[in-house]
């Protein structure tokens, strides 16, 4: 594995920046990532393959709860994932994603067999992370909130958060709508955290470039929906491998909540993309209800759709992220304009 930069070390190892001192994040073990990037979690797409070929291919797997049609069956993913991990010492931590709004009605059956397992990062959205972040801790487990706004990214600090998750515009699924300069700057001045950038990543250019904006890591979403362990169906992987940014429409009509879609599926479901109706309900009921049906038949993916030419193994794309990142950090340091020469000379004058 090749080990990460020491000003990322230094920012995911344990300290007390955050004001919590009484922690250990052992169990995280963000050191040992080839890549400072999460394989974000994904509604109907990530579940236990994705997650385990993710973490076996060096960077942080995760799935949302609510894939798991019911806790019994979560409680199965979870042993799964643990036993195909447990027995690999160089595989990434992983981690579950729950939402927190008051409408999920699995939420306390989830999280209670999140605390059965004990995940090493727990991703909260849509809500306070509040109710579990105590509870999270007392196991060794760090949680990151997902946020779309300084307002909520306040509020999930106040909840003593590990990480926040800053989900920006161009976001596949429930999307951001800050430009990511603007969002990391304006939390970067208060929050001495673990800081994630999501939206619209989807090299290992924009990778590193999260790392220079001041984040400490990259949260992607849509590069994975064309992978082969994603759960989707063929013809969603080959809309996506077939669509650019131009392909991406933001509407809050199919879940009163703003998201990004592919046009040619509103198309498909019935919609006219340029001429999208009012919001509907925010209902996140269960996977089982009208929020799965919606979901299943209009297809989300963001602004960096681009990026994913073909359907591969997971693993295949973590490499090819790898190896783009670090052939960045080359052309950084070759570039004479970029380069600790120049940085020097600027300083002595
Ligand atoms: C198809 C799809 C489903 C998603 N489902 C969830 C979800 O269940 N929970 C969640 O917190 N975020 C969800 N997201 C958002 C991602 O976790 C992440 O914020 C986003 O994908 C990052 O932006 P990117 O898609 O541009 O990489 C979803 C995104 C996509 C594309």
């Amino acid at each position: 594995m090749n080990p990460l930069p020491p000003f990322l070390l230094e920012a995911v190892c344990y300290d007390d920046r955050a004001g919590n001192s009484d922690m250990t994040f052992s169990s995280a073990k963000l050191d040992t990532l080839r890549i400072p990037a999460i394989q974000a979690p994904m509604f109907l797409i990530s579940g236990p393959d994705m997650v385990v070929s993710a973490c076996e291919a060096g960077i942080v797997g995760s799935f949302p709860t609510q894939n798991a049609r019911t806790p019994a069956i979560l409680d199965q993913w979870m042993k799964k994932i643990r036993t195909r991990l447990d027995s690999d010492p160089n595989a990434a931590p992983w981690a579950v994603n729950i939402i927190m709004h008051p409408s999920y009605d699995r939420a306390k059956a989830d999280f209670d067999v999140i605390l059965k397992h004990k995940p090493p990062i727990v991703i909260t959205a849509l809500g306070s992370p509040a109710a579990l972040v105590e509870q999270v801790h007392r196991y060794g487990g760090i949680v990151l909130a997902d946020v779309i706004n300084p307002e909520y990214a306040k509020k999930a600090a106040a909840a003593k958060v590990d990480g926040l998750v800053l989900v920006s515009a161009g976001a596949g699924g429930h999307t951001g709508y800050l430009s990511p300069f603007v969002f990391v700057h304006e939390i970067r001045r208060w929050w001495h955290g673990l800081l994630v950038l999501g939206g619209g990543i989807g090299t290992g250019q924009a990778i590193l470039a999260t790392q220079a904006m001041g984040a400490d890591m990259a949260y992607l979403g849509t590069h994975f929906i064309a992978s082969e362990e994603s759960q989707c169906q063929t013809e969603y992987k080959q809309m996506v491998v077939q669509a650019d940014s131009g392909d991406i429409v933001t509407s809050d009509a199919i879940t009163g909540v703003k998201a990004n879609w592919l046009r040619q599926s509103l198309s498909n479901g019935g919609y006219d993309p340029d001429d999208m109706p009012s919001p509907g309900k925010i209902d996140f009921t269960s996977a089982a209800g009208t929020q799965n049906k919606r979901w299943k038949d209009i297809w989300a993916a963001g602004q960096g759709v681009a990026s994913a030419k073909s359907v591969q193994p997971v693993r295949d794309i973590v490499n090819t992220l790898v190896d783009e990142y670090h052939k960045a950090i080359s052309a950084v340091v070759a570039n004479p304009h970029l380069s600790t020469k120049a940085h020097k000379k600027e300083e002595t004058l």
